[in-house]
């Protein structure tokens, strides 16, 4: 069975629904542990409530990355509970050498949006006043760029007449709640190959 972490600063419904999916079998892997930035994030308060180990590591002086030596702290704590996979759940922070060096390949993030538009935060509000008429969800690798990694799985939702950036936001929600899992069970099955940018199934 493999380990999976997940790495969240806020809420954690992406958190819960894997937690959901792997206690009903739909994700076969080992939730080792949920690690936050913010001691009060409700996403520790999920994990614990599951009997999972919640672990909150000061993120130090910066406001949006880890200085070295700080991410190297989440990568020891990810190493010494033998983690293989290290799913981001709306963790507010851009990720650097440290952890992508020791976990490369291993890293994967859900993004409220049909990436390559719309990187970055808010990015509902900004789909729904851009004037999309369908926009989405991404699951991607991540590397050093920001929400910029090949692509694991996507899903596109409509943008009606009658929306607000919070109904969108919720019907966006619900498919990521979805493909996380889709693109987890991905991964650690091993069976896709990266050929340049795309991420493709092998049997
Ligand atoms: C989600 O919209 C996710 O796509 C983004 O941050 C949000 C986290 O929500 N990266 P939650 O904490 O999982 O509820």
């Amino acid at each position: 069975m493999k380990n999976i972490a997940v790495l969240a600063s806020g809420r954690g419904t992406n958190l819960q629904a894997i937690i959901e999916n792997i206690e009903n079998g739909s994700i076969q892997a080992h939730l080792a542990c949920v690690i936050s930035d913010k001691q009060d994030a409700q996403a520790l308060e999920r994990a614990r409530k599951h009997g999972i180990e919640a672990v909150y590591i000061d993120p130090g002086p910066k406001k949006t990355w880890l200085i070295p030596e700080v991410e190297q702290r989440y990568v020891q704590a990810l190493q010494d509970r033998q983690v293989d996979l290290v799913c981001l759940a709306g963790f507010m922070r851009i990720l650097k050498k440290p952890l992508l060096t020791a976990f490369a390949g291993r890293i994967i993030n859900i993004h409220p949006a049909l990436l390559p538009s719309f990187p970055g935060l808010d990015v509902q509000r900004k789909a729904f006043e851009y004037g999309v008429k369908f926009s989405g969800c991404t699951v991607h690798f991540v590397d050093d760029t920001v929400d910029g990694g090949p692509i694991i799985t996507q899903t596109a939702v409509p943008v009606l007449d009658d929306d607000t950036p919070d109904i969108l936001a919720a019907r966006i929600l619900k498919e990521e709640h979805r493909i996380y899992t889709e693109a987890i069970n991905l991964v650690l099955s091993g069976k896709y190959k990266i050929d340049g940018r795309r991420v493709i199934k092998i049997s």
